[in-house]
């Protein structure tokens, strides 16, 4: 499909939003790794299947028998587009990744004397969930932010690590880890292999481990619906049902159970027993729809054409003055379209701010939900650290570290990149203009242009 058809399927794509000037020009949303917007085939879906919507494996009228079957069938859909074995594996069902990794730490039990083996580069959601659950350890990086290999084998080799868990790809570089290479590790040193795959997922396909097949992948791997174009609030949790089949959920309730006394409880088969409540079917009808629609368009077709986008963007980056961007280039280290910088001069906040005001685009900043790998790639000495922890201890959230990133979707374009590099030469020629007009709240760290500077001419008028 051309970009152009592409874009049309986009809900909100030609959607304005209001500049300092006053004028409203089209959004250019570069924040595609926090959430992505809809697609009209699940806004399709959604939408036909409203009028069916009746309760799931709760009822016995006709419309329940229709969601329930939807609601089972979107389980296969999911499962099948990461080419789950069905007799093998199941898919879990909740709100989003975070949630699939904290059921996930929850439910797999660590033997007595070994350790979960993570990684520097984590989002909080793959770092803090396994922190109370079981001893951990962090592999090291290299200095560009990449995981250092021969240390992950080497404490894999160390026989302590029962779990190796990784991001697929990071939200803070894009960088994509050597999963394949990763999981032969794993499996040799006799650990399970669970990856955090919200920002993989989206952009590069991605195959569980099959022995059935001889493919060596994830063990499990958690996804969210809205960094998939389907913002219903459906994630999951994909992985060897055996490991549902023992102990106790963490939620518990109806839907649970096939039977309770005051004295018994036999919980039901996994999924069932997992995904206590009554299950958002809305949710995983719309997953299942932007996979199918993933899945049509080849994830291999859509990597190659963001790569292109992602190394173009690389590229021009490094060519603005006094711009530092994070992680390797592409060509050297595969990417998705994930690309954090600082610009010399200019807060990170203050970049993202005026990102939005001046240009309408939207990017986000600071630490990502990843504190470990920006102060690792930013270079925190141990005095920066020291000044870190009294500004936070005082809620002053003014100079906290970081960084502005950009991110792509499906449907991000090369106009769109040249129109951000555009506005960031902007905001390097206009540094001491924009120091004056906007101003930093110490308590939100967030910036804002001040009144009297409401109307300024030198807004850029690209648009
Ligand atoms: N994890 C998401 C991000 O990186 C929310 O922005």
């Amino acid at each position: 499909m051309e970009i152009t058809e592409l874009r049309r399927l986009v809900v909100g794509i030609d959607t304005q939003v209001p500049v300092r000037d006053g004028r409203r020009i089209p959004y250019t949303n570069f924040d595609n790794a926090a959430s992505t917007p809809a697609i009209k085939p699940v806004i399709e879906e959604v939408q036909n299947f409203l009028p069916w919507y009746a309760s799931v494996h709760r009822g016995d009228g006709y419309k329940s028998q229709v969601s329930t079957a939807l609601y089972d069938r979107a389980h296969a859909i999911i499962g099948d587009f990461f080419h789950y074995d069905p007799a093998h594996h199941l898919v879990v069902l909740g709100k989003n990744a975070t949630e699939a990794l904290n059921k996930a730490a929850y439910r797999i039990p660590i033997p007595n004397g070994k350790a979960v083996l993570t990684t520097l580069m984590e989002h909080h959601s793959n770092d803090l969930p396994w922190r109370y659950r079981a001893p951990v350890r962090f592999a090291p990086l290299t200095p560009d932010g990449e995981l250092d290999l021969d240390a992950v084998e080497k404490m894999l080799r160390s026989g302590a690590i029962s779990l190796l868990t990784v991001c697929g790809a990071s939200n803070v570089t894009g960088i994509i880890n050597p999963l394949k290479k990763l999981a032969e590790l794993a499996h040799i040193h006799g650990a399970l292999f669970v990856v955090d795959a919200a920002q993989l997922a989206p952009h590069a396909p991605l195959y569980l481990s099959r022995a059935d097949n001889n493919w060596n992948g994830p063990d499990l791997i958690a996804i969210s619906g809205h960094k998939l174009y389907a913002p219903f609030g459906t994630g999951a949790l994909i992985g060897p049902k055996d490991l549902f089949r023992y102990g106790i959920p963490e939620y518990l309730g109806g839907g649970t159970v096939v039977s309770v006394s005051t004295r018994d409880v036999v919980f039901a088969e996994p999924p069932e027993r997992e995904e206590a409540g009554s299950p958002n079917v809305l949710g995983a009808l719309a997953l299942a729809a932007a996979l199918k629609w993933l899945k049509e368009q080849g994830m291999d077709n859509l990597y190659q054409q963001e790569h292109k986008l992602t190394a173009y963007t690389y590229r021009q980056l490094q060519e603005i003055p006094g711009c530092t961007v994070y992680g390797p280039p592409p060509e050297k280290v595969p990417r998705v379209g994930v690309l954090t910088f600082n610009l010399d001069g200019l807060p990170h906040g203050l970049v993202a701010a005026a990102l939005s005001h001046e240009a309408g685009i939207g990017v986000r900043h600071g630490c990502f939900c990843a504190r470990p790998y920006v102060h690792h790639l930013l270079g925190l000495t141990a005095e920066d650290h020291r000044r870190l922890a009294a500004d936070v201890q005082h809620r002053r959230f003014d100079r906290l570290p970081g960084m502005v990133r950009a991110s792509f979707g499906f449907y991000n374009t090369y106009e769109e990149v040249d129109y951000f590099i555009a506005a960031l030469k902007y905001l390097t020629e206009s540094r001491t203009q924009l120091l004056k007009e906007y101003v930093v709240d110490p308590q939100s760290g967030h910036y804002q242009f001040k009144p009297q500077f409401r109307s300024n001419a030198s807004s850029i008028a690209v648009k």
